[in-house]
This record gives C-alpha cells, structure tokens and sequence, in this order.
C-alpha cells in the first residue's frame, strides 16, 4: 500500500480544510494517508512516504511561513533522498494567488515530480473545489504506487 503524506500549513482554516479533502481523495484511491501539520512534520516524514502533498496559504505572494519552515528544516537532511518522489502542492488565497509558484519551484529544489499542476483555491474549498483537491490525492496515490 502507497504511503501518502499530506503536510500543510493554515492559520484560520482553509488550507486545513483542503489537506483534509487532498487525503481523502488519496485515502479513497487506497493510500495510506497521513496528515501532519507543517510544524509537526520532520524531514524524514519526508524521505519516509511515498509521496507528498505539500499545502499553503497564500502570504504576500509567497508560501506561508509554517510550510517554509519545514522545508528550510528540511533541505538538507533529505538532500539526494526524495529524487523523483511524486509530489503536489495547493494554496488557499484570498484572491491574489500568487503562492503557486514558489510551490511551483519546489520540484527543482528538492528533485521531486510534481504530478499535477499546482491547485489553487480561493478561500475555503467547497463544492468542485473540494472535487478538485480530492482528484489531486487520487492522482498522487496513483502516482505514489507507479512509482518503483
Ligand atoms: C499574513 C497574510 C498574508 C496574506 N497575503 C495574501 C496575498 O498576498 N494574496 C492573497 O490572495 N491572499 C493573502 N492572504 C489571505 C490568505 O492566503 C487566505 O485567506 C487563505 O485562504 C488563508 O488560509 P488559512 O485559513 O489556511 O490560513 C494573506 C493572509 C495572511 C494571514
């Protein structure tokens, strides 16, 4: 069974919100799914899964300070660990939105696949949104268990 890793990070809610609809649609295409919050998250969570969500608010543009945390803490631990482990990664915003490429870049910096476009989402997700995130966590699951 394909471990999942949905790590995020939320101040009021939101991108709490879509982690949980990401790891339920990974969760239903047979993943094993975990959820962690970016502070709770250790870099060998990331070099442990098989694949990773990565998820964010929208902060002046850029990720949120929590999820940038993480990945300061950690860059080189997990450094030639995580090549081409599947990936993707959402934002919340408040209809700005342009966190996406700073999750974007992420590939290059950590070596990872990205298996999708990364999703955007205004505010709290619901409706096709949720939809959306879901389709995200089953294409990661899938990718999660293609990958050798
Ligand atoms: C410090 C801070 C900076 C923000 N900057 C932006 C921004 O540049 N563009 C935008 O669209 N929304 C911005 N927002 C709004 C949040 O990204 C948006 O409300 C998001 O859905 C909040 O997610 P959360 O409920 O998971 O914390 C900002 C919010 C905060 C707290």
């Amino acid at each position: 069974m394909a471990h999942v890793l949905v790590v995020y990070c939320s101040l009021s809610g939101n991108t709490k919100a879509a982690a949980e609809a990401v790891a339920a649609g990974a969760e239903a295409a047979g993943a094993h799914v975990m959820v962690k919050t970016a502070s709770e998250a250790q870099p060998e969570d990331l070099v442990n899964c098989d694949a990773v969500a990565l998820g964010s608010y929208d902060a002046f543009g850029y990720m949120g300070g929590g999820l940038k945390d993480f990945l300061d803490r950690a860059f080189y631990p997990t450094r030639g660990r995580v090549t081409d482990k599947p990936y993707a990664a959402f934002f919340t915003h408040g209809g700005g939105g342009e966190a996406g490429r700073s999750l974007d870049s992420l590939a290059q910096v950590f070596k990872l696949t990205r298996v999708a476009p990364v999703l955007s989402i205004q505010g709290r997700p619901t409706g096709q949104a949720v939809a959306d995130l879901e389709e995200l966590g089953a294409k990661l699951a899938r990718a999660a268990s293609s990958n050798p």
